[in-house]
């Protein structure tokens, strides 16, 4: 379906031809001059090289957002975000013409509330004059292959809200700016054009891909960011950076560069200004061969720089004062202060056809072994623990607007929403979610994550209160992932509210740690549940270790309505005397009314699965693999495989073990067959009595280093599907893109890393389907439509 609306569109726009250009905002017709009015007069017939001053500052990676902030451990690496804020707007007031660009409100939010009135004025007169201006704006700049569209969508809601409290109008970035993400996906080109931004750039793409498009003059283009929105809704201007987000070579001013200071003292032994004007020239020419316009821009800033800003604007006032100067002498170069918000108003003037895109820009490879997809599954706990606490900042949200005032302020104590809302936004970081952080940094970031659902569970308590009437106590069990919850383990009658916070109704299997074997479950109405309980498995109480001791788990379907909770009452059976439901031998079939599920009895894998609504089959094996990661001493690279990239050493990977032992349970709500694989793998493979999706439940580590081997972990379907090599994953959880093996849409690849080069990120679901005319439409879905979660699906 995807792939045919998609032909059909780029076949258009080629009979079509050029009408691809891009609308800009309104401008502003009020007394103040920021935005495009505040931009410098450019010169028709020259090339004008727009200087774009910026800092690009992380929130987080080596140091806690908080050690950047203030410039605390300048040991890990020397970076302080409020001399750089300090530093800037000193500077930028010696020079009406100076500019500067700033991106990360977390930072500019922590600066902004420690200074006093008089420079809050003089910050909104900067910001009223176009002086300083905000782009992208959002509280970080997100990460692109394994966030959620529901989290991003926060997180610019939170920058973008304070910019417009704060300084209104001229505050709005008309830019997004994702300069330093690994990949970009297309579904955040979508957000940022629904979102109202008139551009987006950034730097990083395919090696391949930019080799292309530069000689094509293609790096700057028009997205056309969705296939279902009609356009122009989802179309964004985006241009891709020259030099990474770096400025040009020899042009680094700042105090942690080595480049040489323009020296223009005539008198003096070292006068190089002949020598600098001459360079930069040169760079200017080169760099506007491959770029369409008689406008180009240069990145003049990186990490964490003007931290002394002197250094940079006193070279920056003197290039531009010497390179210009030589226009009296014929030099066709013209060079200013500029914004990206400016430097787009130009193209935009140009009145050009962009070329077309309708894909994405993953996978990021900028070298021919060095593929950044290692990151689409590094830190896998934080990953989980970022996609939960959103699903737990929505329920906030929710119950804070439900409940009304008395949810911040009620019986429990003051709660808030603010805390989580911050911490997940801060969480969206190209280096947080990631997973490309240093690991005193995750921590930093689950502390703040926790601290924020202590705040959340406050509000949830006090909400409830008041929609329940009722002021009783309540236990959140924070610990299911390992079985823990001290109240329903220890208690012989309680009761367990659910939260829905989707728009639809769900049914939702929960599972209670308990210590006894027999319960009676009923719902709000006192009506009967059917319920069982399961032992807990080796591979959950081996991860618990001593933190809990429920042996069992209690397992029933709750519903619940849109936006809205049901409760269910639980009580111990005194007669526990019947045992959990086990059995031992291996089983060859589970099965429910939609699904057959085989295992082969000889290994204990899967073997096939049937769905008994259409009575079709597949042949389906399932195993754990290892990718021996490359240790960097391979002779093509010396790239090791690790956070950010993946670069296994062979395309063939181990096998854990050709069988599982296995065991099983069958019960009137779950069956299960649990799989036994190695000491640091199983996996249990569960189907409910109502659905649709069979469950692989797996549990890897800790993995064994003992022999010094890097190891990539996967798993792997067989399926007798005939693919055509063709798959499908979707974008930040939101729409679908056809991926194909070995091929990109927009260019001839050069194949180099077998396995590494055919890696996509995958959020909520990925799919295959039989691409054979003559049989059955056979597809098969992994994540995703299980109706009750926004995990995070890694394959
Ligand atoms: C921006 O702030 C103004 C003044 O507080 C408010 O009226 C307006 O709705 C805000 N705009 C947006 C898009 O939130
Ligand atoms: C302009 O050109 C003249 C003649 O070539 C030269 O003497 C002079 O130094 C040049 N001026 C600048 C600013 O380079
Ligand atoms: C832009 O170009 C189109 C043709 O490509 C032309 O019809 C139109 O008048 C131009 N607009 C401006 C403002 O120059
Ligand atoms: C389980 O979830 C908690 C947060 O509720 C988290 O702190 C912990 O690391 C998780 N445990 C595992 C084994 O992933
Ligand atoms: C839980 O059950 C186990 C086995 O039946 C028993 O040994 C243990 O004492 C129980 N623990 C608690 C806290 O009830
Ligand atoms: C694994 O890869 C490393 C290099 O990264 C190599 O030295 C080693 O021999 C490989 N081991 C196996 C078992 O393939
Ligand atoms: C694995 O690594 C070793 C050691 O660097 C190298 O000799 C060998 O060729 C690699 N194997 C493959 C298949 O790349
Ligand atoms: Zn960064």
């Amino acid at each position: 379906m995807a792939a045919g609306a998609q032909k059909l569109a780029v076949s258009l726009l080629f009979v079509l031809g050029g009408v691809l250009s891009f609308p800009l905002g309104q401008e502003r017709k009020d007394t103040v001059t920021c935005g495009y009015e505040s931009c410098h007069a450019t010169k028709p017939d020259m090339l004008n090289v727009h200087l774009v001053p910026h800092t690009h500052d992380d929130v987080g990676w080596l140091k806690t957002v908080d050690q950047y902030f203030y410039g605390d451990r300048n040991d890990i690496q020397h970076a302080g975000v409020q001399y750089i804020l300090d530093s800037v707007v000193d500077q930028l007031l010696k020079n009406p013409d100076r500019r500067f660009i700033y991106v990360e409100t977390a930072f500019f939010y922590r600066w902004w509330k420690r200074q006093d009135s008089g420079m809050q004025q003089t910050v909104k007169q900067l910001v009223n004059e176009g002086r300083l201006e905000f782009v992208n704006g959002g509280w970080c700049m997100s990460d692109e292959a394994t966030t959620h569209y529901s989290a991003v969508i926060d997180q610019m809601t939170i920058g973008l809200r304070f910019l417009n409290e704060t300084f209104g109008a001229c505050g709005r970035p008309r830019v997004a700016w994702h300069i330093d993400p690994f990949g970009h996906a297309r579904e955040h080109a979508s957000m940022f054009a629904q979102m109202g931004y008139d551009g987006f750039f950034f730097g990083r793409l395919d090696y391949q891909d930019r080799d292309r498009r530069m000689m094509a003059k293609e790096q700057e283009l028009l997205w056309r960011a969705s296939d279902s929105l009609t356009p122009p809704v989802a179309d964004l201007f985006t241009g891709i950076l020259p030099n990474g987000y770096n400025p040009p070579e020899g042009f680094c001013w700042d105090q942690s560069c080595n480049d040489p200071p323009i020296r223009d003292d005539p008198d003096l032994e070292d006068y190089n200004v002949d020598d600098v004007v001459k360079r930069f020239v040169a760079i200017a020419e080169n760099q506007a061969l491959v770029y369409k316009t008689n406008h180009i821009i240069m990145t003049m800033g990186s990490d964490f720089q003007y931290e002394n800003a002197n250094l940079w604007y006193k070279n920056l006032d003197k290039l531009i004062r010497y390179v210009n100067g030589l226009q009296s002498n014929g030099s066709k170069v013209n060079v200013l202060y500029s914004t990206p918000s400016c430097y787009l108003q130009e193209l935009h003037r140009a009145n050009l056809t962009w070329a077309l895109k309708t894909d994405d820009f993953f996978p990021y490879a900028d070298s021919a072994h060095d593929f950044w997809t290692g990151y689409f599954t590094s830190r896998p706990a934080l990953k989980r623990y970022e996609r939960i606490s959103n699903s737990n900042l929505q329920t906030c949200d929710q119950l804070e607007v439900l409940g009304g005032p008395v949810s911040r302020k009620g019986p429990f104590g003051e709660g808030d929403s603010q805390t989580l809302k911050k911490a997940m936004a801060v969480a969206q970081h190209h280096d947080a979610v990631s997973g490309t952080e240093k690991q005193h940094v995750a921590n930093d970031y689950a502390r703040k994550l926790a601290d924020g659902w202590q705040h959340c569970q406050v509000l949830v308590s006090n909400s409830l209160a008041a929609l329940s009437g009722s002021s009783s106590q309540r236990i959140y069990c924070d610990n299911l992932n390992i079985s823990v919850c001290p109240l329903t383990a220890s208690s012989k009658k309680f009761s367990v509210s659910v939260y829905n916070p989707l728009a639809r109704p769900v049914t939702w299997p929960v599972r209670l740690p308990v210590n006894g074997t027999a319960y009676t479950v009923s719902d709000a109405n006192g009506k009967p549940v059917d319920c069982q309980v399961v032992p807990v498995s080796k591979a959950t109480q081996d991860v618990r270790r001593n933190r809990g001791f429920a042996v069992n788990e209690l397992v029933f379907q709750v519903q619940a309505p849109p936006l809205g909770y049901s409760t269910y009452s639980v009580s111990l059976l005194q007669d526990g005397s019947r045992p959990a439901s086990t059995q031992h031998r291996t089983p060859t079939v589970i099965q429910n009314k939609f699904l057959k599920v085989t295992f082969d009895p000889d290994t204990g894998l899967l073997s096939s699965l049937s769905n008994l609504e259409t009575q079709q089959s597949i042949k389906l094996a399932q195993n754990f693999y290892w990718y021996n990661a490359s240790a960097g001493n391979n002779f093509l690279s010396i790239q090791p495989s690790g956070a950010y990239i993946f670069r296994p050493n062979s395309s063939t990977p181990f096998i854990i073990s050709s069988t599982a032992k296995t065991e099983s349970i069958q019960g009137s709500v779950v069956q299960e067959v649990r799989q036994w694989f190695s000491p640091w793998v199983s996996q249990v493979v569960r189907l409910y009595a109502d659905s649709r999706a069979l469950e692989l439940e797996w549990t890897v580590g800790p993995v064994p280093i003992d022999d010094s081997l890097g190891k990539e972990v996967i798993t792997r379907l067989d399926t007798s599907i005939q693919t055509g090599e063709y798959f499908y994953t979707d974008s930040n959880g939101r729409e679908i893109l056809q991926r194909k093996k070995d091929f990109r849409p927009t260019w001839q690849l050069r194949q180099s890393e077998p396995v590494a080069g055919n890696y996509y990120p995958v959020n909520s679901r990925a799919f295959i389907k039989d691409v054979r005319k003559s049989t059955s439409k056979n597809q098969l879905d992994f994540g995703g439509d299980l109706n009750h979660r926004l995990d995070p699906g890694m394959f």
